[in-house]
Formats: structure tokens, C-alpha cells, sequence
């Protein structure tokens, strides 16, 4: 088992001494590069003057960092719930959905991911995350509502959400979706889809809930990836969740709503111990400095064209798709069932590149937003070399 022992910049160190090219990034979270100077400090200085103070006080981070999002996220009159991570943010919103709404149904679709505590299981389409649990959550025989009233139906598939609600329309809480899915292969949505979902959540009183918790906060080149796809004079949905990047690779997760729908998350509804932790927002906000001043957002952006460019130059026989946005890449190797990522990993790290694959068929590249050519072109060899090396 591969032990991590130290990281800067881009470069991640094992125990024995090998030094890797990071596109794993604690899966996402280490856009600003390992170890990044302002980061450390503000996180050091934040520690050294206030390191906790509970959800009974507010603090003057919690409060920079609400501020920073609200200008930053497309949602209107935003607030902000904080949390310690993903799964955590996105129960927030499941909460506030069913509280919102009354209703008793939420719509998610295949292949999502939406966390492991056990409502974001229920939301979560894999059924090996859920399976074990199912006896305490309610799984309908008939498999009809998988668990907990989730309904799910093809993603990217507008026809198919529509008859969900010409079925259903009147339990629907929310629909939920991921603008870019991640742990499901690296699938962008259309902006037909999402504006399309939008008009579809409206005419039935039901939220729209995005989940940016992997292709948020700057990795596709804006601050969210609902604007990357619809456009900033576009809708806007109704929740909105972060993590991953948001702390620059220290803890913190967020649910942001409209002011109106928060109401409904009054004092007691819901909490954490730890969510808002002063150090965790001050790294948010070292992360959004950081990302503006030194132009983050143009370099996460460029990254796809320029390894689509890298790859029509230096082709490889066995990769069939390269699609994602901005800095959250997919490399797809051979055909979808054939689990062809998943077998070179070995030879990958042995070729110098930490990446994922998710769903088996996909090499995932989640490079810090720092990130340039010579980093892609690195990765990109690194595929090859493996793919060349490895046996089908
Ligand atoms: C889209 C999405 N939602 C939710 C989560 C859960 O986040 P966490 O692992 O921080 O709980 C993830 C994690 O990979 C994710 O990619």
C-alpha cells in the first residue's frame, strides 16, 4: 500500500522516497499546489489566534469567507451553511430540500455521487455503497424507490426527468445534480440539460440542487461550473454545495441557498461541532486570494484544450475519449465496460503520475489549477508509457 509521506507543489513524496506527479491532489483538493506559501500562513496565523470556537459564535472568518462566496456563486441573497466536508454539505441541503418543500421524494440521477454518510448514500446511484445499509433505510422490494424516496434517472436525459415529474411531480423536493459527474467517469452536462432541469424544478415547486463538490470552486475555470456551462446572465439553482477545493486541501465543506430557503434551517435544525472551524475558513479564503491574484482561474481553464492540443500531437492508440472542462479531465482508455484505466494504475504510478480512475474506464486528472504544458505533457507520456506497458 502506498504510504504518502510528503508533498510540495505539484509533486507528491511516498515513504520510500519516489516522487510522483500529483493529478490525484487529495482527490481535487490541493488546487493551489502542495504546501502554497500563503496558504500555510494564514492557515498558522488563524490557528495561533483563534482555532475553535464552535457553531455557538460566529467568527470574523466565517463571516469574510460567507461574503467571499456570496459575490463569488451563482445564487441569490446566498447563505451559507459550513461544514467539515462533501457529505456532510450536501445532508445540509437534503435537510433544507425536505424541510423547504414538505414533500417527500428527491431526484438524482446514474452514475451520481453525492457522499457516504447515509442520506448522501441514498442519493449516491452506486449500488455498492449502499447495499449494506439498505436493511436500516427503507429499500422498497420493488426497487422502484431505491432508498429513502430517491428516484434516479439517466443522466443528461431531459425527456426521462420530465416523465419523473409528470409521474411524480407533486412529491418531488428536489432534483440533484452534479454540473460535471465525477466519480461516475468525468461526464459534463449539456447547458440544455441544466437550463431544461431548471424550467423543470420551477413549474413544479420543486429545488434545484447542484452538486459542486468536485467540479466547483475554479476547476472549470469559473468560480462554479453551473456558470461555466449556462452561462452568468442564465438561472441560477436553488442550493449550491462545495468542498474539495474550497479549503485548498484543509477540511471544509458548504451548502449555499437563498436567504428565503434558509429560513427554514432555523437554530436547532441542524449543526456541527466543528463546521466553520476559523483555521478551515481561513484556508477558503487563503485559497480564493490566492486562486485571484495569481490568475488560477485562466490556468484551470486552459488545461483541457491544451491536453486535447498535446493529445492530437502525440496520439495514443488505446485512448478514445479526453472530455471533462477546465482543469477536470477525463481520459477515457478503450470501451466503457472494459475496465482498461483501472489495469494500468499500477504501471501509471510506476510511469510517475498519482490519477484515479473512476468507473474503470477513465483516467482522471484533478491537477492543482497551477498546473501548465509541461505538467500535462508529463501526465499525457506518463498514460501512454503505461498503457504501452501493461498487458491487455
Ligand atoms: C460530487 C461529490 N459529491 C460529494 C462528495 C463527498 O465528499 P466528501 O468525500 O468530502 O464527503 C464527493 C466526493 O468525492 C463528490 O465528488
Amino acid at each position: 500500500m502506498f504510504e504518502a509521506d510528503r508533498s510540495s507543489a505539484l509533486r507528491l513524496r511516498d515513504s520510500e522516497g519516489r516522487v510522483y506527479l500529483d493529478a490525484v491532489a487529495g482527490i481535487g483538493c490541493a488546487v493551489l499546489g502542495h504546501g502554497h506559501r500563503r496558504w500555510v500562513d494564514a492557515i498558522s496565523t488563524q490557528l495561533s489566534k483563534l482555532a475553535s470556537a464552535s457553531n455557538t459564535f460566529t467568527t470574523g472568518p466565517q463571516q469574510r469567507l460567507a461574503a467571499a462566496l456570496a459575490e463569488r456563486f451563482p445564487v441569490d441573497d446566498c447563505r451559507s451553511f459550513f461544514a467539515n466536508t462533501g457529505t456532510e454539505a450536501t445532508e445540509a441541503g437534503l435537510k433544507l430540500a425536505l424541510r423547504a418543500t414538505g414533500r417527500d421524494v428527491v431526484v438524482t440521477c446514474e452514475r451520481a455521487f453525492h457522499g457516504r454518510t447515509i442520506g448522501s448514500i441514498a442519493l449516491t446511484a452506486n449500488p455498492k455503497y449502499r447495499e449494506p445499509y439498505v436493511r436500516c433505510m427503507g429499500e422498497d422490494a420493488s426497487g422502484r424507490f431505491a432508498t429513502m424516496n430517491v428516484v434516479r434517472v439517466a443522466f443528461g436525459d431531459l425527456a426521462a426527468l420530465e416523465g419523473v415529474f409528470a409521474e411524480l411531480g407533486p412529491r418531488i423536493a428536489a432534483f440533484f445534480v452534479e454540473p460535471i459527474q465525477g466519480e461516475g467517469g468525468v461526464w459534463p452536462a449539456s447547458k440544455a440539460y441544466l437550463v431544461g432541469a431548471r424550467e423543470l424544478c420551477d413549474r413544479h415547486g420543486a429545488l434545484l440542487g447542484v452538486d459542486e463538490i468536485q467540479c466547483g470552486f475554479g476547476r472549470t475555470g469559473d468560480w462554479s461550473a453551473w456558470e461555466t456551462i449556462v452561462g452568468r446572465d442564465g438561472p441560477r439553482p436553488d442550493i449550491l454545495w462545495l468542498a474539495k477545493a474550497m479549503g485548498g486541501g484543509f477540511p471544509i465543506g458548504a451548502c449555499l441557498t437563498r436567504a428565503e430557503l434558509a429560513e427554514h434551517m432555523g437554530p436547532g435544525t441542524h449543526g456541527t461541532t466543528f463546521g466553520g472551524n476559523p483555521a478551515a475558513c481561513a484556508a477558503a479564503l487563503a485559497t480564493i486570494e490566492v486562486i485571484e491574484t495569481e490568475g488560477l482561474l485562466g490556468s484551470a481553464r486552459a488545461q483541457l484544450p491544451t491536453l486535447q492540443r498535446l493529445a492530437e500531437a502525440e496520439p495514443c492508440a488505446e485512448v478514445t475519449d479526453v472530455r471533462g472542462l477546465g482543469a477536470m479531465i477525463g481520459v477515457q482508455l478503450g470501451e466503457l465496460d472494459a475496465g482498461r484505466a483501472a489495469a494500468i494504475t499500477p504501471a501509471l504510478a510506476a510511469a510517475g503520475l498519482l490519477a484515479t480512475t473512476p468507473g474503470g474506464h477513465t483516467v482522471r486528472l484533478l491537477l492543482p489549477y497551477v498546473a501548465g504544458e509541461a505538467e500535462l505533457l508529463e501526465a499525457w507520456r506518463a498514460i501512454a508509457t503505461a498503457c504501452a506497458q501493461t498487458p491487455r
